[in-house]
Formats: structure tokens, sequence, C-alpha cells
């Protein structure tokens, strides 16, 4: 039963290009890319700089769509969603930590966590969330203190 469900598909991506086209030359960061993400799995995305993981990730992450192909998130097509969609897909459902870490520079600790916690459903205490990562002595330093 456990092992069923932990089979279950999650993400498929079915042929998914992404070509960046930046003035004369177009850049195809994705060519037709298969996969199948179950869930429970834990997997690592491994290759050279600029063979295109960050692309991937964006695009099952909701942050872009592919130029072709299709993106499923269980029964929801993410490569045919409105931005609002999206939106709502991220907010419940995907939790990114960026190569750069996106914070707002002018708030606190505590006040970047909070931007979050006021737009999740059952959010935590920013709080409960810094101290679990060890970070609650540091909740009212900016992030260029941390
Ligand atoms: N916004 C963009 N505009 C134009 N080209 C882009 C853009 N983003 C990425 N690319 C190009 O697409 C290709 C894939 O880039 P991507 O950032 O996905 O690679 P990566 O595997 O994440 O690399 P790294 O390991 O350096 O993070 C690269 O050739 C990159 O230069
Ligand atoms: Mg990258």
């Amino acid at each position: 039963m456990l092992r069923d469900s932990l089979k279950l598909p999650v993400f498929r991506a079915e042929r998914v290009t992404r070509v960046y086209r930046t003035g004369a030359v177009d850049v195809w960061a994705l060519r037709g890319v298969d996969l199948s993400l179950a869930e429970g799995e834990m997997v690592v995305l491994l290759g050279a700089s600029g063979s295109g993981k960050s692309t991937l990730v964006n695009i099952l992450g909701g942050l872009d769509l592919p130029s072709s192909g299709r993106v499923f998130f269980r029964d929801q097509d993410l490569s045919r969603a409105s931005d609002r969609q999206l939106t709502a897909f991220r907010r419940d459902h995907v939790g990114f930590v960026f190569q750069f870490y996106n914070l707002v520079p002018s708030l606190t600790a505590s006040e970047n966590v909070a931007l979050v916690t006021e737009i999740a459903k059952n959010p935590m205490t920013p709080q409960e969330a810094l101290e679990r990562v060890g970070l609650a002595h540091r909740m009212d330093h900016f992030p260029a203190e941390l």
C-alpha cells in the first residue's frame, strides 16, 4: 500500500523544450525533456553549468513556461496554466531555495519570513520557522547581518 502510494507520479514532463530568444541567436536550454517524478522521491539534478538545470526547475516550479511540450503536476497542466493559477500552485505546493537568496535587504529575518506566512494557508509563525533552522536568535537581524 505504502509502496504504491510512493510510486504515484507527481510531476510529469513530456517533450519539454525551452528556447531563449535573445536578439540574434536562439539558445535551446531544453530539447525534449521527458521526466516522471514520484511522490516521496528525492531527486538530485546534476549537470554541467549551462546544461538547463535551473531552466527545468523553474518550469517544474511554475516560475516559467516551456516553449513546447507539456508539464503536469498531478492532474494540473502547468504548461497551459494562467499566471493566477501558477501563483496559486507555487503558493500551495512549491518551496524554492534560490541560488541567490532573494531576501528583501531592508526587512529583518523575521519580516522576510513573515512575507511568506502572510500568503500561506496554514502558516507556522516566523518565530517557529526560524527556530527550526536554528536562526531564532537572529530574528531581528537584517540579511546582511546574518
Ligand atoms: N534568461 C535567459 N536568457 C537567455 N539565455 C538564458 C537565460 N537563462 C538561461 N539561459 C541560457 O540557457 C542555458 C541553460 O541555462 P540554465 O541557467 O538553465 O543552466 P544551469 O544548468 O542551471 O547552469 P548553472 O549550473 O550555471 O546554474 C544556458 O546556455 C544559459 O546561458
Ligand atoms: Mg542553475
